[in-house]
């Protein structure tokens, strides 16, 4: 989509670097030139934002890493020397910690535009599993990051999920040990899961950029769901257009984000994380980040632990076959009149699981995280294939600049010539 490179280098300089590296003619072809669908809404602006935190949490991180100590007797303490000793290490340690929150937030808004939109139907299956590996890799280091203050709640909760391997027959012994370093989570735990969680974010980046190259190579979704048919009236330039869009987005988000690090730090966190990690005493009730709620209501869902773990990870597993669950060959929602209703309930379904993952696994709660544990996979494994064949989608615009025209008035709609409900080309 992108294609080849229309930059031409002005001085003598920059043509002697760019027949040798053609670094500027790259950028210029992915950020500057590239063709934009022009009905892309505000949920387009997510990956933009999503990059920016990427970069804030890594930059906050290696100046938390300058004053953290990774050891079980002074992480704790460590913490809140960064806290009131460290010039502006409150800041530091209050974006890092919130941060974790907005990039979750920002990637579950990210997940369920793509899949209101279809944006995981082909030709970007290999996107939109790339994403989810980069999902994977957000919950595995935000897990580990949550440990290093070593405060009650680190420690326990990462105690119940590090157990949860030893489920598996035979091997689930061994593999705990090996996970803790020893026979329960103790200073060698806090020194791997410190040294992974720095590590992971820069196999993050890699896997970002693979991601924004598979974008580039068979062009960005857009609401209505069409290919570009004619790159002059379906696209517009990425510069200026997106990157002002995407810049005032990023600005917004920030207001949110410092709204939380300067109002309400701690709102998101747990008050039992200001306790130091005491293996003697267990909290009343071990919860995990919000962000980790719907998958722990899945987890205790089900009453045998390893059937449990299984359906947890499946629960994420099952995003990467989506491409092939889902049998509609309309992408966008806005032209699928059940799929719409049922995203929606998909929606509350994920929202219920969440609210259960916070409570004690007891009496109606525990039917209820069953109920929707079980209506979750429904809507994967049943629904969605089924709905495919039966659904008959809305007429569709003929085109984005149509579908713009149609939104924005101006000329005829045209829906009279060449739209129909004819399924896209490629989809
Ligand atoms: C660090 C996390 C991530 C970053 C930095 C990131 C970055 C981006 C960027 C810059 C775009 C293009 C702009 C946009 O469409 O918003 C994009 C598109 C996309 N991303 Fe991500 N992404 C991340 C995580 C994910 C995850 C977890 C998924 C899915 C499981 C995902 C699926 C997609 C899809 C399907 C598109 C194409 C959307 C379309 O064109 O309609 N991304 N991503």
């Amino acid at each position: 989509m992108s294609g080849h490179s229309t930059y031409v280098p002005k001085s003598a300089v920059a043509k002697w670097f760019e027949s040798r590296l053609p670094l500027v003619g790259l950028v210029h072809s992915s950020f500057v030139a590239y063709p934009t669908p022009r009905n892309l809404n505000y949920f387009w602006t997510f990956g933009a934002i999503l990059s920016f935190m990427l970069v804030a949490q890594i930059v906050t991180g290696i100046v938390l890493v300058m004053h953290y100590t990774p050891h079980a007797t002074l992480a704790f303490s460590s913490i809140e020397h960064i806290m009131r000793d460290v010039n502006y290490g409150w800041l530091l340690r209050y974006l890092h910690a919130n941060g974790a929150s907005m990039f979750f937030i920002a990637v579950y808004i990210h997940i369920f535009r793509g899949l209101y939109y279809g944006s995981y139907k082909a030709p970007r299956e290999i996107l939109w599993i790339l994403g989810v590996i980069i999902f994977l890799l957000m919950m595995a280091t935000a897990f580990m990051g949550y440990v290093l203050p070593w405060g009650q709640m680190s420690f326990w909760g990462a105690t119940v999920i590090t157990n949860l391997f030893s489920a598996l027959p035979i091997v689930g012994e061994p593999i705990v040990t090996w996970l803790w370093g020893g026979y329960s989570v103790d200073n060698p735990t806090l020194n791997r899961f410190f040294s992974l969680h720095y590590l992971l974010p820069f196999m993050i980046v890699g896997v970002v950029a693979l991601h924004i190259w598979a974008l580039h190579v068979v062009g960005q979704n857009n609401p209505a769901g069409l290919d570009v048919k004619n790159l002059k009236k379906d696209t517009v330039p990425f510069t200026p257009y997106a990157t002002i869009k995407d810049f005032f987005a990023v600005v917004c988000f920030f207001v949110f984000f410092a709204w939380f690090v300067f109002y309400i730090p701690n709102y998101l966190g747990h008050a039992d994380n200001y306790i130091e990690a005491n293996p003697a005493v267990t909290p009343a009730h071990i919860v995990p980040e919000w962000y980790f709620l719907p998958f722990y209501a899945i987890l205790r869902a089900i009453p045998d632990k390893l059937a449990g773990v299984i359906a947890m990870f499946a629960a994420i597993a099952v995003l990467a076959f989506l491409p092939w669950l889902d049998t509609s060959r309309v992408r966008s929602a806005t032209y699928r009149p059940l799929y719409k209703q049922l995203f929606w309930v998909f929606v509350l379904c994920c929202i219920g699981l969440g609210y259960l993952g916070a409570k004690p696994p007891e009496g109606g709660y525990v039917i209820a995280s069953r109920v929707l544990t079980a209506y979750y996979f429904l809507h994967f494994i049943v629904i969605l294939p089924i709905l495919g064949l039966i659904e008959k989608p809305r007429a569709m615009p003929g085109s984005i600049a149509e579908d713009v025209l149609r939104k924005h008035g101006g000329a005829p709609v045209g829906l009279a010539s060449g739209a129909s409900a004819e399924p896209n080309s490629k989809g």
